[in-house]
C-alpha cells in the first residue's frame, strides 16, 4: 500500500513514523514534509491546499490511503476531493470539519445538544461586541470565530485588553475573515486536558488523554504558541473522568453531528477544562493535535493503518485499540523569537548524539545539502517514554540540550507538575 500524508509538522512526522510500521506499507509520500520525513518517506513539493495537484499525484502514484494532518485543508474539503476521486482519505469531510473551523457552529451545537461548555455569545459587529464586553465580569475570553492557527483566543484580564482584542480581530482584521464574527466567552477555571477520539460516526473510541502547553514560557507565561510540549497521561484525569467525557461530550457530539446531517469520521479532538462543575469543552479540533500526537502515537500498540482504514470504511467496531502503559513526554525546541519574528536557515547539530530510545520529530526543518537547518518557528519535538512520567521527563531533558541551533529555546517545565 502507498500512503500520502498531507502536512509538514512534527505531528505529520510522527504519523509517518507510525504508519511506516505496517509491513503492507511500501511507500509513504508527504506533502510537503520536512527533513525528518525525508529520511523515511518521499517528500513531494505540493501545497496541502492544492487539492487538484494532490489528487492528481495520488492517482498517478497509486495511493491507497491519504492522511490529512492540518486543519486548513480539512476545512476546505480535502477529504471530499479524495473521496470524489475514489481514494480513501482519513479525516472529516468539509461539512463535518466545521466543528473546528467555526467556533460559533460548535458552540451552537453544544448549546442545542446540552454539551457542557462555557457560556458564550457571538457578535458580528464590533460596536455590539464592545458594548457587551463592558457589561461582563473579568477575566473574559475573546475568540475569533474562524481558523487562526491557534492564535485567535485572547484571555483578557482588563476591559482595555478585551476592547483592543476586539479591535484587532474585527477592526484591524488581524486574522482576516476568521474575524468576521467573535465569541465572547465566560472564562473557565481548571486544569486542561486533551482527549482525542477515533470515530467512524457510529463507534467512538477514546485515545489515552494528554496535556499540551500552549504558552511560550515556563509557568504558562508569555503569548500562546502552536504548543511547546506535551505529556501523556495526566495524573489528574482518571478513567472515571474519561468516561464522563465520553458520555457527556464525545458520544453526544458525534451523534449530534449525525443528526445535523454532518456525519463525522476521523479524529475528533476534545479540548477540555476540568472545572469544579466537571469537564467542559474548551474547543474541538477536527484532527490530531500538535504536540499531543507526538506523545500519543508512540504509545499506540494497534496498527494505525488498520484503524484508519476501519474509520474510513465505517467498521471501527471491529478494531481493538491498545496502548502502552508507559508514559510519554515531549518537549518542543523552538526558534528564538517564536511565536513572533524569528530567523531560519540555522544548522541543527547534535541530532546524532542522543541516547537510544529518544525520538525526535521534525517540524520546521529542511535539508540544505547534507545539513539539517531550521525553517520554521517550532523546529523539533524531542520525545521519550519510560516506566514513569519522571523517568520519561528526565530522559528528554538529559538529551534536549545536546541539540543545538542559533537561538534554540524550550520550556523547562513540561510535565513538571506531575513529578513535583
Ligand atoms: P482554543 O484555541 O480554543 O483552544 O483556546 C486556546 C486556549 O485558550 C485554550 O487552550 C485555553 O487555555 C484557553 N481558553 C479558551 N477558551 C477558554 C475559556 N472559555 N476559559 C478559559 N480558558 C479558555
Ligand atoms: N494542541 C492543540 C492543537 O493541536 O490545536
Amino acid at each position: 500500500m502507498k500512503i500520502l500524508v498531507v502536512g509538514g509538522g512534527a505531528r505529520e512526522h510522527t504519523l509517518v513514523c507510525k504508519l511506516a510500521q505496517n509491513p503492507i506499507v511500501d511507500k509513504i509520500y508527504v506533502a510537503p514534509g520536512n527533513a525528518g520525513t525525508s529520511s523515511i518517506a518521499a517528500n513531494i513539493d505540493i501545497s496541502p491546499n492544492d487539492f487538484d495537484k494532490l489528487v492528481g499525484f495520488a492517482n498517478e502514484n497509486d495511493v491507497g490511503l491519504v492522511v490529512v494532518g492540518p486543519e486548513a485543508p480539512l476545512a476546505n474539503g480535502i477529504v471530499d476531493h479524495f473521496h470524489n476521486a475514489g481514494i480513501s482519505a482519513f479525516g472529516p469531510t468539509k461539512l463535518a470539519s466545521i466543528i473546528e473551523s467555526s467556533k460559533t457552529f460548535s458552540k451552537e451545537l453544544m448549546f442545542k445538544y446540552g454539551v457542557p461548555c462555557a457560556a458564550s455569545r457571538t457578535f458580528d459587529t464590533l460596536s455590539e461586541a464592545q458594548s457587551y464586553v463592558k457589561t461582563q465580569p473579568l477575566p473574559i475570553v475573546i475568540k475569533a470565530d474562524g481558523l487562526a492557527a491557534g492564535k485567535g483566543v485572547i484571555i483578557a484580564t482588563t476591559e482595555q485588553e478585551a476592547l483592543s482584542a476586539l479591535e484587532d480581530i474585527m477592526g484591524q482584521r488581524v486574522f482576516g475573515d476568521a474575524g468576521n464574527s467573535v465569541l465572547i466567552e465566560e472564562c473557565m477555571v481548571g486544569k486542561e486536558v486533551s482527549l482525542l477520539v477515533f470515530t467512524d460516526g457510529k463507534t467512538v473510541v477514546p485515545m489515552i488523554p494528554a496535556c499540551d502547553y500552549k504558552r511560550i514560557r515556563d509557568n504558562d507565561e508569555g503569548p500562546n504558541t502552536g504548543g511547546m510540549g506535551s505529556y501523556s497521561p495526566p495524573g489528574f484525569f482518571d478513567d472515571k473522568a474519561k468516561q464522563t467525557v465520553m458520555d457527556t461530550i464525545a458520544v453526544p457530539v458525534v451523534e449530534a453531528m449525525n443528526a445535523e446531517g454532518r456525519p463525522y469520521r476521523g479524529v475528533l479532538y476534545v479540548g477540555l477544562m476540568i472545572t469544579s462543575d466537571g469537564p467542559k469543552v474548551v474547543e474541538f479540533n477536527a484532527r490530531f493535535g500538535d504536540p499531543e500526537t507526538q506523545v500519543l502515537l508512540p504509545r499506540l500498540k494497534t496498527d494505525l493503518v488498520e484503524i484508519m482504514m476501519a474509520v474510513d470504511e465505517g467498521r471501527l467496531d471491529e478494531i481493538d485499540i491498545e496502548w502502552s502503559d508507559d508514559p510519554c513526554v515531549g518537549v518542543v525546541l523552538a526558534s528564538g523569537g517564536y511565536p513572533g519574528k524569528y530567523g531560519t536557515g540555522y544548522e541543527i547539530t547534535g541530532l546524532d548524539s542522543l541516547d537510544d530510545g529518544i525520538e525526535v520529530f521534525h517540524a520546521g526543518t529542511k535539508l540544505d545539502g547534507s545539513k539539517v537547518v531550521t525553517s520554521g518557528g517550532r523546529v523539533l519535538t524531542v520525545v521519550a517514554s519510560g516506566a514513569t512520567i519522571a523517568i520519561a521527563r528526565d530522559k528528554v531533558y538529559a538529551n534536549i540540550g545536546r541539540i543545538g541551533f542559533e537561538g534554540a529555546n524550550f520550556r523547562a517545565d513540561i510535565a513538571l507538575r506531575e513529578v513535583s
